[in-house]
């Protein structure tokens, strides 16, 4: 007997041991890539400047709201993966003449405050002693030592390379702020504008962003196939992106990846209706664009829906018009394609089919009521960095979005998709998510079923 009674202890204690083991795992999976990805792109940047590059990453002191929780700064995470307040990076180019002697990418962060981390947690500090493994940096010092180490490479660099603000930063100034700072730092160098380097390698996804970014749209189909089953007349549009919301946390999603849409009748032509106020009646069309965000890359997908499980005979007509131009502009996706520029390109296709087919209630085309652009890149950013004029190249991800708004009649459609551009064409990371009427109709019949042989508690 006491001999079992070893036996289960051992054993649950070994259950536990390798449950804290899969924990570990699985936190670190959900947010950061190996060091050597980041250590990858940095090399890559410092080999195509001139000078040192200086990014800094957010303070903290952003967002002063009570819910405030700390997110990086995208081009200083891109970098270093590196997740905690006050810190920025230096990369040292070697310059043809004179190769830079020292560590040429250093990480600079606060030293240990003993008082905050017994309120927020312990944070890296650079005397650490598994700092450098920990970091994947060549060097980790105080962020006091900047303004110094920078004036010093001013002696020998007369470029320095950062993020240039723009003439009027919107929400808080932190690019102006820390422009400031840089040129204070080195005021005889010339400030030039690294992301005319830096968007360019962020628009080409790797294996290991294209992973994270499928973990955030696995979540948010997940999220849409939830909202089909359960949309019902008299439920409140806050209600429907609720259980959403509460899918993607599940899921691992660390927040949303932007306001989410969930707009019915009405509310359905307004492109970024975010109050979720009102109530769902029956013969509503319901847009929902809804997506999570995972490891800090962005699901953005749009699925319209009719509140009663069914659409009217218009609704249906100017849905299908909006699939089949989306189906038109998904079949131009491919390498040397273009967005918005050039001929062919996906806003002419989508604009074109719309003013050739149906009509409006004066028998006018209905181009007019397509007011926004087909597509944008998706990655760290749902509007992610990158020029939208250039040709489309293997490993962009991007959306395909057309949308009709029409609100002298109340409907507004629009459906959405994630779409990775492969070297011959396209592959549609959102494929799992249906988008045909009769799909639609048929998920949300099913769950209707559902319900009635397992009626929800509403009392
Ligand atoms: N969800 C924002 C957009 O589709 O661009
Ligand atoms: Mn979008
Ligand atoms: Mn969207």
């Amino acid at each position: 007997m006491r001999h079992l009674r070893q036996r289960r202890f051992i054993l649950r204690a070994a259950c536990i041991l390798l449950f804290l083991q899969l924990c570990l795992i699985v936190g670190h999976a959900r947010f950061k890539q190996p060091n050597d990805e980041y250590q990858g792109r940095r090399t890559g940047l410092r080999s195509s400047v001139d000078g040192p590059v200086v990014i800094f990453g957010y303070t903290g002191h952003e967002d002063s709201s009570e819910v405030a929780i700390f997110f990086q700064e995208e081009n200083f995470y891109y970098l270093s993966g590196y997740d905690y307040p006050g810190a920025a990076l230096v990369l040292i180019p070697d310059l043809p003449e004179k190769p830079h002697e020292g560590p040429h990418e250093i990480l600079y962060i606060p030293p240990h405050n003993r008082g905050e981390e017994k309120w927020e947690g312990t944070k890296p500090s650079p005397g650490d002693p598994d700092i450098l493994t920990k970091t994947g940096f060549e060097a980790v010092k105080p962020f006091a030592n900047l303004r110094g180490d920078l004036a010093e490479l001013a002696k020998t660099y007369s470029n320095f390379y950062t993020e240039l603000p723009p003439k009027h930063e919107e929400g808080y100034p932190h690019l102006t702020i820390w422009n400031k700072w840089l040129r204070d730092a080195v005021p005889q160098a010339e400030v030039q504008d690294v992301t005319k380097t830096l968007s360019p390698m962020r628009l080409i996804k790797s294996q290991g962003e294209l992973d994270l970014m499928q973990k955030a749209i696995d979540a948010s189909i997940d999220a849409h196939f939830d909202a089909m089953k359960h949309m019902r007349p008299g439920m409140f549009e806050y209600q429907i992106a609720a259980r959403m919301k509460e899918i993607h946390e599940l899921a691992g999603c660390s927040r949303e990846a932007y306001a989410p849409i969930v707009g019915s009748g009405f509310n359905s032509t307004v492109l970024h209706y975010s109050r979720l106020n009102d109530q769902i009646k029956a013969g509503d069309i319901v847009v929902m664009d809804v997506g999570g965000e995972y490891g800090g890359y962005a699901a953005d997908i749009t699925r319209t829906l009719p509140a009663t499980g069914k659409f009217t005979a218009r609704q249906r007509e100017i849905y299908e018009i909006v699939l089949e131009a989306q189906n038109a502009a998904l079949a131009a996706v491919k390498p040397g394609a273009r967005l918005y520029d050039g001929p062919g390109n996906l806003q002419e296709i989508v604009t074109n089919y719309f003013n050739s087919h149906g009509h409006d209630k004066q028998g006018k085309p209905l181009g007019k009521y397509y007011i926004h652009g087909v597509s944008h890149y998706l990655g760290l950013n749902v509007h992610d960095v990158g020029d939208r004029d250039r040709p489309l190249e293997a490993g962009m991800v991007i959306t395909v979005e057309p949308g009709l708004y029409i609100p002298e009649e109340n409907i507004g459609v629009r459906i959405e998709d994630d779409v990775l551009v492969t070297k011959d064409g396209y592959q549609i990371l959102t494929a799992r998510l249906p988008r045909t009427v009769e799909e639609i109709e048929k998920i949300m019949a099913e769950g209707r079923k559902e319900e009635k042989k397992h009626p929800q508690k509403t009392d």
